[in-house]
């Protein structure tokens, strides 16, 4: 297996959902008219709290600084995994299950934070920047580990740590965080970058329009729904994970979902909003999904996370029955 550390240089961001209207002129930029950019890694998440972007630097300049803009104080760097021969395999778990014992248990063990964005081509593994190192060590004797380079990829320079590295323990990792789910399904979608125009209305509608229409279309009464969408633009490969709602406002036939056309159950994590420097979280909850074979998604935004269950196999025998017992402890 192999691991590519890429080369986009990433900011996580929030923008307050009342404060939208002085970002859209950037982000409309970013989504639909990114040759006009020399951004490749652009990703707008939006929860009821507010709008998560995660951005490369050069896509970070089409952003007006703003107080109503709060950034994390860190660069990120994407991690992803590519199995064998590259491409992405069928028959293989997919999502956060396919790297929870590989790269997320690891990770937490030796207390390097994370921030996941799952789409519908991969999973991206945010770490910081600064501790890229760590991250090499940890991960070295697991994957053969690259890097890419002006578009290159090249075998990733030994950083020659020696110490400062604790054996993991065999630690326990109860679920510390409260859990909710919203009574709304989604689904893991994408999109041929050639038809995004003929739907860019419609996604500006749902980005940035949506709150008028939540009710009439729901029915505000079903307390349980939650407004989340999110859209991913990164090196020309579109995905978007939205309601079982939002899809149905979509032409028929535009959007793949995978052969299966699942849909997926949402559990967000926390309580408090859970910052950046804690780690182990999404190790709680995706090393027991793992265990059990559900298949999982997992989308960090800048308060909360929130991991898309397979409902199929989580409505199994055993895969609900440990993962209702881990819910009701909380
Ligand atoms: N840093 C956490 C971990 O290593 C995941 C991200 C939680 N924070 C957030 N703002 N979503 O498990």
């Amino acid at each position: 297996m192999e691991l590519h550390i890429l080369e986009h240089r990433l900011r996580v961001a929030s923008i307050a959902k009342e404060s939208i209207q002085l970002f859209t002129y950037g982000l409309i930029k970013l989504a639909f008219l990114s040759s006009k950019t020399r951004c490749k890694f652009f990703s707008l998440t939006e929860t009821p709290e507010d709008y998560t972007i995660i951005v490369d630097e050069e896509g970070f300049l089409e952003l007006p600084s703003s107080e109503h803009l709060s950034v994390a104080d860190a660069t990120w760097l994407a991690l992803n995994v590519v199995s064998g021969g590259g491409g992405f395999s069928g028959s293989q778990p997919i999502g956060v299950t396919k790297i929870a014992k590989s790269v997320i248990a690891p990770l937490a063990d030796q207390n390097i934070s994370v921030f996941m964005l799952s789409t519908y081509q991969t999973d991206f593994i945010l770490v910081r920047e600064r501790d890229l190192p760590f991250v090499m060590h940890t991960l070295a004797a697991e994957f053969t580990i690259l890097r890419v380079v002006n578009g290159e990829t090249v075998a990733a320079d030994d950083l020659g740590i020696t110490n400062g590295f604790v054996k993991p323990k065999l630690v326990q990792r109860p679920v510390i965080h409260p859990l909710s789910s919203p009574s709304n399904m989604f689904c893991v979608t994408s999109l041929d970058p050639d038809t995004l125009p003929t739907v860019a209305t419609l996604l500006m509608d749902v980005m940035f329009y949506s709150n008028g229409v939540k009710d009439s279309v729901v029915g505000n009464e079903d307390s349980g729904h939650i407004r989340f969408f999110s859209f991913s633009l990164i090196e020309g490969y579109i995905s978007l994970v939205m309601d079982v709602q939002t899809q149905q406002r979509f032409p028929n036939n535009l959007l793949f979902t995978s052969a299966s056309g699942e849909l997926w159950k949402m559990v967000r994590i926390g309580g408090q909003p859970l910052g950046f420097d804690e780690c182990g979280i999404v190790a709680q909850i995706s090393e027991p999904l793992a265990a059990a074979d559900i298949p999982a998604y997992y989308i960090s935004t800048f308060k909360f996370d929130h991991a898309l269950v397979s409902i199929q196999t989580a409505s199994l025998g055993q895969g609900r029955a440990s993962w209702e017992a881990h819910r009701d402890e909380n």
